[in-house]
């Protein structure tokens, strides 16, 4: 009797290791890699490699190189150092210079997968901070490709790439040309479309997305000539090479300023004296001011960003989108994105009991106008106070300053990439969302106001499924907006057309194009009323025609 049981155990332990599909020991162009096999469910597995070398440790101040391999099979289950960084206290740095590794998620069902989508993040963090994997919260990291991986049916690689002084400092000239952190992502990139085949992708179907600084590098990574061939799509959420914040058109203002607090001298030395520096002093030396007011708005403090270096970048971004004429784009905003960066600004906007000046609204949208002088500043008033009546009430107001900095640092810009996508598109499609899921915390007092809607980065969790992955953490609608996500963009990876794939969507979500104009809004309440025409048609007019013709003051 007992010998039957062990039987019948064994049978089931090899049926189990029968039906559990695994791709083993995955060779690369640097060597062999072994991952982590995890079963999900019945007939359903999946392959994680965490800390894949996709480049050589990378040389101060220099573009990536390819890794030189390595001999035997490489143990690829453990996350790999973050890039050195300011902490968040901004009181020390963390990471490593060694740090150009990439992770990948592989889903399996009965069978080994073959020729699956394959969806590369680019993670977000103002060009500052920022992980492949993102922080850990309970063992489920932020970026972890899991959900996506599983529920959507495609492999998802999430990349690392240098970030604040190490990543973005430039001179300005050929001795500091910057973008480094923009070459690391290509390279990735290009190592993806070389070798994900072996790990069961099709590197035809390659689909880039990212948030924030991250959703700026995708538009980036389509505005570049350097990428001709290797992806078909990419996602921006909340970013676009346009993004004012996106582009120092002076960088060698902060270099000099960095080069000051390490004790280089700013003459022709400069870039050499840097180059010698610890990488820790340069990280430290490069962080962030946290120091605001509406007369001095947070988002010009982000000042390490690309650069328009005559290489990666051969000119502005608005003159590059003939390079993405094949790429099948996404782009859309949240729609009070503003939100996190205006309450530097002008704290009182989440103080209740509280009430926000007429006058704070003017200094905030004289700082953002400020080129174009008085004539600028009332142009913009007298279109943000259109609705406002003769006795505006003093939620109006705080959502008006929300509203300034939504449109000023996202929105508009978003418009203008996905208008300029459209027009040079040849077989490339776009689409247009606006993500309007309310926070989870409006209504705390001194946090979010009760009329929050989307603040910046709150999509991040529902494209990741972490209502899935950490259920008690969300209500049912949270898993509904989760899932419409997830099915919008897997479905897009897989097709270029976000209604068409494995999953099915609430809402046809319609093409944008230079005449339609047409956005999907996304959240828990979809029906057909979720489509809608010229996102905030006066407000995009005002930023992109009325404010550039008038002459600069300063
Ligand atoms: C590889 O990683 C696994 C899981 O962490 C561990 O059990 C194994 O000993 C490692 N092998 C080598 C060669 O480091
Ligand atoms: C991408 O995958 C889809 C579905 O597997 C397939 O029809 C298509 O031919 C693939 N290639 C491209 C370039 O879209
Ligand atoms: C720069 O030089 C000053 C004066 O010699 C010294 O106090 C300071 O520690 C130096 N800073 C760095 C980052 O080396
Ligand atoms: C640059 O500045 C350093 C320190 O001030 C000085 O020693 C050096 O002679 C200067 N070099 C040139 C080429 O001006
Ligand atoms: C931080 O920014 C504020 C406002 O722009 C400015 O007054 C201050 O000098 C800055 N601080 C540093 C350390 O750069
Ligand atoms: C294509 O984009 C360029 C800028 O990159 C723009 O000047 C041009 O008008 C666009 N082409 C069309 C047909 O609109
Ligand atoms: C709206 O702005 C215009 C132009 O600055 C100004 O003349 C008008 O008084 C403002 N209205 C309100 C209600 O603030
Ligand atoms: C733009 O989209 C609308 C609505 O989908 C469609 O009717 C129109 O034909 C499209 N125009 C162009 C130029 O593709």
């Amino acid at each position: 009797m007992l010998a039957m049981l062990e039987i019948l155990v064994a049978f089931a332990v090899f049926q189990e290791v029968f039906t559990g599909s695994s791709l083993g020991v995955v060779s690369t162009e640097g060597g062999m890699v072994q991952g982590e096999n995890i079963r999900l469910g019945y007939r359903r597995h999946m392959d994680v490699f965490r800390g894949v070398p996709f480049a050589d440790i990378p040389g101060r101040f220099e573009k990536p190189q390819r890794h030189p391999g390595w001999d035997g099979i490489m143990n690829t289950t453990e996350f790999k150092n973050r890039c050195i960084q300011i902490n968040l206290l901004m009181t020390d740095t963390r990471g490593s210079e060694d740090c150009l590794y990439l992770n990948i998620w592989v889903p399996h069902g009965s069978s080994v997968s073959r020729d699956l989508p394959v969806m590369v993040w680019i993670y977000g963090g103002g060009f500052l901070i920022g992980g492949s994997m993102g922080a850990d919260f309970l063992d489920d990291y932020r970026y972890s490709g899991q959900q996506i991986a599983d529920r959507g049916n495609v492999i998802m690689v999430t990349l690392g790439y240098r970030v604040g002084t190490m990543g973005f400092m430039s001179t300005g000239d050929s001795s500091l040309p910057g973008n480094y952190g923009l070459w690391d992502q290509h390279a990735a990139i290009a190592w993806v479309h070389r070798n994900i085949r072996s790990f069961g992708g099709d590197p035809d179907n390659v689909t880039l997305f990212g948030e924030s600084a991250g959703g700026a590098s995708v538009s980036f990574q389509t505005l570049t000539p350097h990428n001709k061939g290797l992806f078909k799509r990419a996602i921006s959420q909340s970013g676009v090479a346009l993004c004012p914040w996106a582009i120092n058109k002076n960088p060698r203002k902060f270099a000099e300023e960095v080069a000051l607090k390490v004790n280089c001298s700013t003459n022709q030395t400069m870039a050499a004296c840097l180059k010698m520096t610890d990488p820790v002093l340069l990280t430290l030396a490069g962080k962030f001011n946290l120091t605001s007011s509406p007369d001095s708005p947070i988002v010009g403090n982000l000042l390490l960003s690309p650069v328009i270096d005559g290489d990666f970048l051969p000119d502005d971004p608005r003159n590059l989108f003939h390079n993405a004429a094949d790429i099948d784009y996404i782009a859309g905003i949240n729609d009070m994105d503003g939100h996190l960066f205006t309450s530097f600004d002008v704290p009182s906007i989440n103080r209740p009991l509280q009430d926000t000046h007429i006058e704070d609204v003017k200094r905030l949208l004289g700082s953002y106008t400020k080129e174009k002088g008085q004539a600028g500043l009332d142009n913009a008033f007298s279109t943000y106070n259109s609705t406002w009546g003769s006795r505006p009430s003093r939620e109006i107001i705080k959502r008006t300053v929300v509203d300034i900095g939504t449109d000023f640092i996202f929105l508009v810009a978003t418009q203008a990439a996905l208008s300029l996508h459209a027009a040079n598109a040849t077989t490339g499609r776009t689409y247009s969302y606006l993500f309007s899921q309310p926070n989870r915390f409006g209504g705390i007092p001194g946090l979010y106001p009760r009329w929050m809607g989307a603040d910046h980065a709150d999509d991040v969790q529902y494209v990741f499924g972490k209502p899935f992955s950490s259920p008690l953490l969300y209500w049912p609608r949270h898993r509904d907006v989760s899932g419409y996500m997830i099915a919008y963009w897997t479905n897009f990876a897989r097709t270029g057309d976000p209604n068409e794939g494995e999953l099915s969507v609430p809402v046809t979500w319609p093409e944008f194009n230079s005449t339609s104009h047409l956005f999907l809004e996304i959240n828990s309440n979809m029906n057909k009323d979720s489509v809608g025409q010229n996102m905030k048609m006066p407000y995009v007019h005002l930023w992109t025609s009325v404010l550039p013709s008038l002459p600069t003051t300063v």
